[in-house]
């Protein structure tokens, strides 16, 4: 048997479906259900996310026979299975094992309830989470068309007991080495912080450095670290339950479903740990397709040579916000394509039939209570059941981005906890907001690490990049010397990855790569703003924080226009004579932002909002996605090409009509390829 998971054949058919939960409805149910969802193209299910409580009711106790009971119809109708660990709720009995449950922020030890709600340090969740993933791989990892392992379900949470107390403290010891080298790179000779001793250090919460939530402390590096900690926590409990499924399963991939731009997990460090990069797609009100667009590369970027795959999102609403939109008619089919557009290899949901009970009821999913067939909803699952067929072909294809955004969990939860320069712009708002103009000019990104080898782009974005430390700036600084353009700006640079501001002008380590200097930055209140002048004469108007620019050895591309610093350089340009990178020293307004494209960009042309166009390259054909989100387009095809979902073929020159929300996904062979 190999062991490598990557090595395995593809499961048979694109992986369409989602969460089942059979094990609440009695056996007649679930073989009409199955019928049911069978015939409008589900093949794949999701099995056992929440089956905890009954494989293992009590101590010692483990009892298989509803997971036998409620595969036997699913194996009998020859589907792909996705089968879980069902460590995302613990028994109501595990909880009473002292170490178990989860202390919150505020020092509150909690009792059984919800889900999610397992401390990552206690010995008995690890031990009790790994024998259970090694019983399930033992009984069933020759399961016919099982294609993943699931483990757990939307890993995160934060936990401040005595376990993780005791698990930091080994964690801090063996980074730093001795208290003498964590008292100086936590600065704790302010405010009198200096620790004795390793046993000195408690969890960072309400009780001890905070006030105000978890984003206001008095010590920011200590709650940076105890991020960082709580995220190995958990991926060591990933981890566990992984080892523990190979030992009988060598050969199946293992994901996790992560959530995108979540902010509890450094994502990148699990990168190396999943088989499949498998996510949950939830955008909230408000969050438009750029943002999705970026969520799917940053998920893809994870693990770039991985199979990337859509784990959950819903077949029409969620329940769980104060308000849940319906997905307007052809919604559903954009959103499915656009995640295959970035990359995906399975489109699954949650989820299969809509739970009689509980937080759920009235969560979306294909089959309603009524197990109704002749629904919007059904008929709409079917149209696209029967289209990804074609993305089977699309497996394994590549983009040929030239650009790329740069995303930092560490920027992320160091900005956001700073006092000061402002606390009013958020990091992932922040970048989507910068990209935005990118996405409507149809230019592609690749989500990366501003660690990893940025070489070979023509155009690094990487915005608001708080923690930079020398190593790198030196990363950035290669890339601009092979060529790259930067792209950076206020509230980069600002401190080390110790959480230090370093001894240097802002922006820090990175002044030099700007050719700038800043020694003041403004942060004003919402609703005052700045007018900035760009060289050509047009204005604009930012808010926020405004960094008064000195150039150094680059020269001004704009200046405010007003504030007492009126005529000081607001956005600045460095041409290294490789590439060039650009300095944004202000939160400029949407229409600033697209002078500022322009100018990086050298064009102004080929905008067009509302309409995404995603290039993927397989073996012998490049694949154009055409995804009309908002209003309608006209686009003139460059070369001969058929359209997967309709078969229709188009010669080169042809001019397509959509209208949002409308997909179309054009096949153009490469040359010398058969068409
Ligand atoms: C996900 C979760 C699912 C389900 C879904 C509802 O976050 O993994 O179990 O609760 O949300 O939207």
């Amino acid at each position: 048997m190999t062991a490598d998971p990557a090595a395995r054949p593809l499961p048979a058919l694109f992986p369409y479906g989602g969460d089942y939960c059979p094990e609440q409805w009695p056996a007649e149910v679930r073989a009409a259900d199955l019928d049911a969802l069978q015939d409008i193209g589900v093949n794949t299910v999701t099995l056992g996310v929440f089956l905890w409580s009954s494989l293992h009711p009590a101590p010692g106790v483990y009892d298989f026979s509803l997971l036998d009971e409620i595969l036997e119809p699913v194996l009998a109708r020859g589907m792909q299975i996705v089968l879980a660990t069902p460590t995302g709720a613990h028994p109501a009995w595990m909880a009473r094992t002292a170490d178990v449950t989860r202390v919150d922020f505020e020092g509150r030890r909690h009792l059984f309830g919800a889900r999610h709600n397992s401390c990552p340090s206690s010995a008995t969740f690890r031990a009790e989470s790994a024998e259970i993933a090694g019983l399930l791989a033992q009984r069933y990892h020759d399961l016919p068309g099982l294609v993943a392992w699931h483990i757990g379900n939307e890993f995160g949470g934060m936990c401040y007991c005595e376990s993780c107390a005791a698990g930091f403290r080994r964690w801090l010891q063996e980074k730093y080495g001795t208290l003498e080298e964590l008292n100086r790179r936590w600065y704790t000779l302010f405010w009198g912080h200096t620790m004795h001793s390793f046993e000195d250090i408690v969890p960072p919460s309400a009780l001890s450095e905070h006030w105000n939530g978890p984003a206001y402390t008095a010590f920011q590096i200590i709650t940076l670290d105890y991020r960082r900690f709580q995220s190995e926590a958990l991926r060591e409990c990933f981890r566990l339950e992984k080892q523990a499924i190979r030992r009988h399963s060598p050969d199946v991939p293992v994901t996790a479903n992560l959530m995108g731009f979540f902010p509890g997990i450094d994502y990148r460090r699990w990168a190396d740990d999943l088989d499949i990069v498998s996510w949950d797609n939830y955008p909230r009100i408000g969050h438009g397709p750029g943002r999705v667009a970026l969520a799917h590369e940053l998920m893809k970027g994870l693990a770039p040579d991985r199979p990337m795959w859509l784990m959950e999102q819903t077949p029409s609403q969620t329940a769980w916000r104060p308000d849940n939109p319906l997905q307007e008619p052809g919604l559903l089919r954009l959103r499915t394509w656009q995640a295959i557009a970035h990359g995906a290899e399975a489109t699954l949901y949650f989820q299969m039939r809509a739970s009689r009970g509980a937080s759920e009821k009235f969560h979306g999913a294909i089959l309603n209570h009524a197990a109704r067939t002749d629904t919007r909803v059904v008929r709409e699952v079917a149209q696209i059941g029967a289209e990804v067929r074609a993305a089977a072909q699309l497996r394994g294809s590549r983009t040929e981005h030239r650009a790329a955004v740069c995303v930092d969990w560490d920027s992320w939860w160091s900005l956001e906890m700073s006092d000061g320069p402002t606390r009013r712009v958020p990091y992932v708002d922040e970048i989507t907001r910068i990209h935005q103009d990118l996405f409507d000019r149809g230019i592609g990104v690749d989500v990366l690490s501003p660690d990893a080898d940025l070489t070979g782009y023509d155009l690094i974005l990487a915005p608001v990049l708080f923690v930079t430390g020398p190593e790198r700036a030196a990363n950035l600084e290669r890339a601009v010397a092979a060529g790259a353009d930067l792209v950076t700006g206020f509230l980069s640079g600002r401190v080390d990855e110790d959480d230090q501001a370093p001894t240097l002008d802002v922006p820090g380590h990175l002044a030099p790569l700007c050719g700038i200097r800043v020694d003041e930055t403004d942060s004003q209140p919402e609703g005052v703003d700045r007018e900035i002048r760009w060289a050509d004469g047009t204005t604009c108007r930012a808010d926020t924080v405004f960094d008064l620019v000195t150039p150094v050895d680059a020269e001004p591309l704009a200046d405010y226009g007003s504030g007492f610093y009126a005529g000081t350089a607001a956005v600045t340009r460095r041409d290294t004579g490789a590439g060039r990178v650009f300095y944004v020293g202000a939160r400029l307004d949407e229409a600033g932002l697209r002078t500022l494209w322009d100018q990086v960009l050298g064009t102004a042309e080929d905008r067009a909002p509302g309409l995404e166009r995603v290039r993927r390259r397989t073996e012998d054909a490049e694949v154009l996605f055409l995804l009309a989100h908002d209003g309608a387009h006209r686009v003139v095809l460059d070369g001969a090409s058929t359209d997967l979902l309709t078969g229709d073929s188009f010669p080169a020159g042809a001019v397509l009509s959509l209208c949002a929300p409308e997909v179309r996904v054009l096949r153009r062979p490469l040359d010398g390829a058969p068409a």
